[in-house]
This record gives structure tokens, sequence and C-alpha cells, in this order.
């Protein structure tokens, strides 16, 4: 039998999975590691940490597993995207990386859409806006705050890349993770030369484009030492962890989509041919498919927003679960399930964290919008999980403007597990809502990636039908998707009304 590695690399930490061919996960370790938050805003990470935990995880599971590393046929990696990690002339970091959720760049992404020619100019070549998570204004940050550490760069790496380099001793970035970094040319899967040539930067600080599939190196003597790899063992470049997670739920071909509801929400769909909003409120990345493209919206606070609600407002169950042996969440579905749809005329708006995918406003802030003496936690609770759910509907409803237009959906991420928000997914998307018996998503879709790369599949869309398996869907409901439609109206049409307030609330 061969085997199969996936090593995700999240912002908590990074998990590795070692899976059969089949798609069985054999063995599994994480790793934690600090995220630094030296100011307001600003969100690093040590890449020194990222490699240490892929060293112990790879080790642990060989060791756990008790399969010969000759029968590994490959590795590859899902990451955290968007972090600028600079590494010298030898590849050593230099410094922490500035990851995805760091917002230091809001004036750097200004200047880089002035000096690439203004922000539809911006959007036809890399598909996507300037954003503050995007890679592009960390690097004017640093040429500009860090002269010192600019110096000294030559490389430009993601998370994973790094890591990647570290095993293989070679550089490469592969086209998923690259479309977000605002230098690449997303429709030509190349980087763009007039977005380097206007903005300064150096096209040798960018590393050769490989698709995710492709092998990029092959472990090193060194890195098999420190792991227990063969050394020689293929490593396909990977993908960004939506990309990746995409490969692992099977979404891989036009009308097939999943929303995951983990911290942040994320509804993802695949698309042949290259789809952009010309407003820029979702993302279009290559697919770790070669040649296939995805659109994306990425809402803030979905798993965030109740865990807040629990965390403030429902004390009492995380202390009865604990007792019961049960989840809080399962508690707080049963509360939320005794309020009728609409929450008895309350909406939630689930902006925390200011906003992404629609309405791209980092200064947007959560709401309650008619709150009576007659609410109760039971109503909080529902109106909590309708405005998640609201907030993924509105960028369902971009995608289907942009003709990317899903037919059913997979749930995933820990909001996936309650079929009350499972329910309410179908009803409001008006879809069929399946989850997969294998949940390891990212780690699952980087293992998929390395046996394509190795060889042990044909291509990445037959591979998956060889081993993914969908339960049966949850199916919508029309009488309550009517119910729901007069509230998503009003819903959208709170944020342009509270606009002006949250920005004068930001300022004061
Ligand atoms: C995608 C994004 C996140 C990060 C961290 O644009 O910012 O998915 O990759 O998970």
């Amino acid at each position: 039998m061969k085997y199969l590695l996936g090593v995700d690399l999240g912002t908590s930490g990074t998990k590795t999975v070692l899976f059969d061919i089949h798609g069985n996960s054999i063995a599994s370790a994480s790793v934690e590691y600090p995220l630094y938050q030296p100011k307001n805003g600003w969100a690093e990470q040590e890449p020194e940490d990222w490699w240490q935990a892929a060293v112990t995880t790879i080790r642990t599971v060989i060791e756990k597993s008790g399969v010969d590393a000759g029968d590994i046929a490959g590795l590859s990696l899902s990451g955290q995207m968007h972090g600028l990690v600079l590494t010298d002339d030898n590849g050593n970091a230099l410094g922490r990386s500035i990851i995805w959720c760091d917002n230091r760049t809001i004036e750097e992404c200004d200047e880089f859409t002035r000096l690439v020619g203004g922000r539809e100019h911006l959007i036809q070549i890399a598909a996507n806006p300037a954003l503050t998570g995007f890679t592009a204004g960390k690097v004017l940050w640093v040429r500009r705050h860090q002269p010192e550490i600019w110096e000294k760069a030559r490389h430009i790496q993601l998370p994973k890349d790094y890591v990647r380099l570290k095993l293989t001793g070679v550089y490469h970035m592969e086209m998923s993770d690259a479309s977000g970094t605002n230098l690449l040319d997303v429709p030509n899967r190349c980087w763009s030369q007039e977005i380097c040539e206007k903005i300064g930067l150096d096209m040798r600080m960018l590393p050769p484009l490989v698709e995710s599939c492709d092998v990029a190196g092959y472990i090193t003597q060194e890195a098999a030492k420190l792991t227990g790899l063969k050394a020689g063992m293929p490593v396909a470049a990977g993908a960004g962890d939506n990309m990746a997670a995409a490969i692992g739920t099977g979404v891989v071909r036009e009308g097939k989509a999943f929303t995951t509801i983990g911290t942040s929400g994320v509804i993802f769909a695949h698309s042949d041919s290259v789809q952009i909003d010309p407003a820029g409120r979702v993302h279009t990345f290559c697919s770790a498919v070669p040649g296939g493209y995805v659109v994306m919206g990425v809402g803030l606070a979905a798993g965030l927003s109740l865990k807040w609600c629990r965390d403030t407002f429902f004390q009492a169950e995380i202390q009865v679960a604990k007792d019961m042996g049960t989840d809080s969440y399962v508690l707080m579905n049963q509360e939320a399930d005794k309020s009728p749809i609409g929450a008895n005329r309350l909406i939630y708006l689930p902006y925390l964290m200011g906003e992404r995918s629609p309405i791209l406003d980092p200064e947007s802030r959560g709401a309650f919008i008619g709150l009576s003496a007659m609410h109760t936690r039971q109503d909080i609770v529902r109106s909590v999980m309708e405005g998640v759910m609201y907030s993924q509907w509105h960028n369902l409803n971009v995608l289907r403007g942009m003709h990317v237009a899903p037919e059913a959906m997979l749930a995933c991420g820990g909001g996936a597990k309650s079929p009350f928000w499972r329910q309410m997914m179908a009803d409001m998307y008006g879809m069929p809502v399946s989850i997969l018996q294998n949940t390891e998503g990212p780690a699952l879709g980087a293992a998929i990636l390395a046996g394509v790369g190795a060889g042990i599949y044909k291509d990445v869309p037959s591979a998956c039908d060889q081993i993914l398996k969908e339960s049966d869907p949850l199916l919508p409901d029309e009488k309550r998707h009517a119910a729901y439609e007069p509230y998503f109206d009003l819903y959208q049409k709170l944020y342009p009304a509270l606009k002006e307030s949250f920005h004068t609330l930001a300022n004061l």
C-alpha cells in the first residue's frame, strides 16, 4: 500500500495527516504556534515556527502510523494565504511574516492602486482590488518601514512556500496562492510585468510559477534527517487553504461549490473560465485544478459571531454542556430552534471584525436591528445564525450575478456540524446541502495534489471522484425560503443605510 501526506499550515497551528491512497486518514498530528499582535490591527508569525511545526508533525505522523517512510509516495501542502515571507541569499527568513489578517497596509494599498493605474485597471490584471490582507501592500510596507530588511531580501515567498523550500531546497510559488499576492496576472497565469514595473519591484524576487499538482522538488538529505521522510520523495506544489479545501471536498468542476463556516465564512465556487467581478466584491483566484479558476467570498466573522454570542450570552450552556459531556453549540442550536424564522423581527449584521466580501469595509461593525424588550436569548442566537447565513447568501448572489451559479452546496467547517445551520443554508440558498464523510478538507486536498504529482492518480478531478463520498443532501423547503426572503431583502439594505454611521463611529 502507498500513502500520501498532507500538511495543512493554518493560522493557529499546523496539522499533518497521513492518508492511504483511498483517502482514509491513517494518522494525524498537530502543533500550535503563537500569533503576534504587537499593535492593534497587526498580525505576525515566525516562519521558523511553521517549519518546526511541519518537521514535528511529519515525524510524529510517521512514527504513530508505523508506516515505512519508503511507502509514502508524496507530500504536499495547504497554506494560509497572503503572508509575506522575505528570504535572504541563503533562503533564510528575514524576521517575522506579516500574515493575512494584518490590517496595517491601508495607505500602501492606496499607493499600490494609484501606481498601477487605478482600481479598475488593477482588477483587470490581478482580478482583485488591493486588499490589506493581500501580499503586495505588505511588500510596499516593508520597503518603506523596514529598509534594513528589504535590502537583504532576495525572494518573496508565501507561508507554505517557505516550508516547501526548506523541504526541497527549491524556490517556487503556485498559481492558487500567487493569485492572492496582487502581483499575478490572474487571467494569464503569469507574474504581471506591468505591475512589477509600475511599483518598482525587481521580478527576480518572484519565484518561478507552477500548477498546484506539479512536483516542485524532492526531499533533501537534510530534510529527510529531520522529518524521517525518505530523501528524494516528490513534493507537489500545493495550494492556498481554500483552494486545497476545494480539492478535499471535490469542488473541482463547474456547478460545484462549498460554504465553510469556520471562524470566517467562505463561499467558494469552481469555474472553468476566469470570471471577475468588476467591483472586486469577491475574489477571483486560480484554482488548484490546472487551468481552472475559483470565485470566492470571505466573511470575516461567521463562527466567530456565534462564539462571541456564546461567550457573551450563553455562559450557563458552556457549564451545562461540560457536565452533560456535550457541546455548548448543540444546546445553543436547540435554543435557536425555538425562535421562528426572522427571530421575531430581529436582524443581526455579522461585521464584528469589519468585513471583506461583499461590502469591503474594514470600518463596518456588527449590529442588532429591531431589538425589543420582548426578545430572548433564543431570538438573539437565532438572529446571529441567520445574519451569518444572510452574509453568505449575499455573496452567493454576487456569484450568481457573475454567472457562477452553483447547483448544490457542500457545507464545511465547524458550523457544518450543526444540522440546524445546514438546513438554514439549504432553505436560504434554495439548493441541496451535503457534507462529506471525510472532513479533513485542506489536508486531504494537499494529499490528493501530492498523489497527482507522484503519478498515483491520473488528474485532480478523477482522484476526487475516486476518493470523496458525500452524505445524502438536506433539501431546501420552498415555504421557508419564501419566509426568509423579506428579511434578507432588508438585511441587504441595512449596511448601505448604516455605512456613514459606522465610519463616524470608527473615527470618534
Ligand atoms: C483567503 C484568506 C484566508 C487565509 C487564512 O483570502 O485570507 O482564507 O488564507 O485562512
